[in-house]
């Protein structure tokens, strides 16, 4: 790799950031990164051709996708012959795929970045719409999508583009700008796209190491199942759901990922290895089984505290008044992993109806945890639903996280684990 000692003319843009660490950092961060690079139908897509020219100089491929609209302001040529590579438009397109499907080039890329961002395509894409290249290739893609809004200020302003960029940045989607001046159209307001230049940075440092690049993160989730005899057994209300999204995050965020998941019914999360098990016996074997180099173990998993002493071989018949089951204690997965010398990060989760903070605090103690994440239960609360708050305690500190998605409460515990695990690392 080229070791840049100087200002590397035309790649800065601002004459505090013309060359150091941060302008060597940005310029790795797309070197030799594959962007595709959406455009779609208004003014600024004339814009879209300098910041081809930019991302090339910075060493990254770009592949062009055009809508039909985006060639009404520019011409494929012009991408053509800033990226070198042939400028695609249509999903249905015999010779481009034959070169490379849809799908091959929706895994081809690091990143997808649309600019700009028509009101149109947000909506497309709020909408899950697959109905030309562009927007086909957003939902067949595992790598992070951005998108540069550009439109009227009144058309932003809509509460319809509103939701819809509210619906997309909840799914993950990277909003770059609007930046807010003077439109083509004469009016002022929200709804220009950022500059080339910012489009860039923007682009450059959501490439930059994510948060947990190079790590290995182990995570528990969903119920386990103790069995009764052959079709009864015991378990809990834990859909999973929090779990998978911790781990989905987790990987968004470049760990490598393991997922030890009790019986649920979701799909797989993306990125992830996904082990599936259904009592605790078999959840604590798995984990200690991939948990080889692990640097932050999250127990998202209600895993049963009590298995019955024996499964019974026959379905047992109701044919007492009464029946007595004996329950035996299951091993406890986080306390153990917790309390070995080789301990990797550990999160607990706390599920409470009542008294959060003292039985919180008590895990986080008992269990010897560098962090602990309680959320309220009950009342069509925590388990079953999509949304979830948590107060995340730790040694030191604690933070609270208002109710939302169990996706973007995922995201954020995430970035607070990255934060702290960092700090415990300096620590040592
Ligand atoms: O002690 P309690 O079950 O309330 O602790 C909850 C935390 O401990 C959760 O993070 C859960 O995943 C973990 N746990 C475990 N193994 C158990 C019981 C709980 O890993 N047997």
């Amino acid at each position: 790799m080229d070791v840049i000692s100087s200002c590397v003319q035309e790649v800065c843009w601002a004459p505090f950031e013309c060359c150091g660490a941060r302008c060597e950092g940005y310029y790795y961060a797309m070197n030799h990164r594959k962007i595709l690079l959406g455009v779609s139908g208004g003014i600024a897509a004339y814009k879209a051709a300098e910041l081809t020219r930019l991302l090339v100089r910075r060493g990254a491929s770009v592949r062009v996708v055009m809508t039909r609209g985006a060639q009404a302001f520019v011409t494929p040529m012009t991408f053509q012959a800033l990226s070198g590579e042939a400028v695609r438009s249509e999903l249905f397109d015999d010779a481009h795929e034959a070169a490379m499907g849809h799908i091959e080039l929706a895994r081809w890329a690091d990143a997808v970045l649309i600019a700009p961002a028509s009101a149109n395509v947000l909506a497309r894409l709020a909408g899950g719409m697959a109905d030309d290249l562009l927007t086909t290739l957003c939902l067949a893609t595992p790598a992070p999508v951005a998108v540069a809004p550009a439109m009227n200020q009144q058309m932003w302003r809509n509460p319809a583009t509103q939701a819809n960029v509210a619906l997309l940045r909840e799914r993950g989607t990277h909003v770059f700008g609007p930046a807010t001046g003077e439109q083509a159209c004469g009016d002022i307001g929200p709804g220009r796209m950022l500059e080339p230049p910012a489009l860039l940075e923007a682009l450059s440092s959501l490439l930059a190491s994510p948060a947990l690049a190079g790590k290995r993160v182990l995570v528990t989730a969903g119920p386990t199942r103790e069995p009764l005899d052959p079709v009864r057994f015991l378990s809990n209300r834990s859909s999973g759901k929090m779990g998978f999204a911790v781990a989905e995050a987790a990987a968004r965020a470049g760990a490598d990922v393991a997922l030890i998941a009790g019986p649920v019914a979701l799909p797989d999360p993306g990125l992830v290895k996904r082990v599936n098990v259904e009592t605790a016996a078999e959840m604590h074997t798995a984990a200690l089984e991939h948990l080889d180099n692990v640097d932050v173990f999250i127990a998202t998993a209600a895993v049963s505290d009590y298995r019955p002493a024996a499964t019974e071989r026959r379905k047992i018949k109701k044919d007492q008044a009464t029946l007595q089951l004996s329950l035996t204690r299951n091993p406890d997965i986080l306390a153990e992993i917790a309390s070995r010398d080789d301990a990797p990060f550990c999160v607990g989760f706390a599920a409470e109806t009542d008294r959060l903070e003292e039985y919180a605090l008590a895990k986080l103690r008992d269990k010897r945890l560098d962090m602990v994440a309680a959320n309220p239960v009950g009342d069509g609360q925590g388990f079953d639903s999509d949304d979830n708050r948590l107060i995340v305690f730790w040694p030191e500190g604690q933070r609270e996280f208002p109710l939302q998605s169990k996706t973007s409460l995922a995201r954020e515990l995430i970035d607070l684990i990255a934060e702290r695990l960092e700090r415990k690392d300096e620590e040592n």
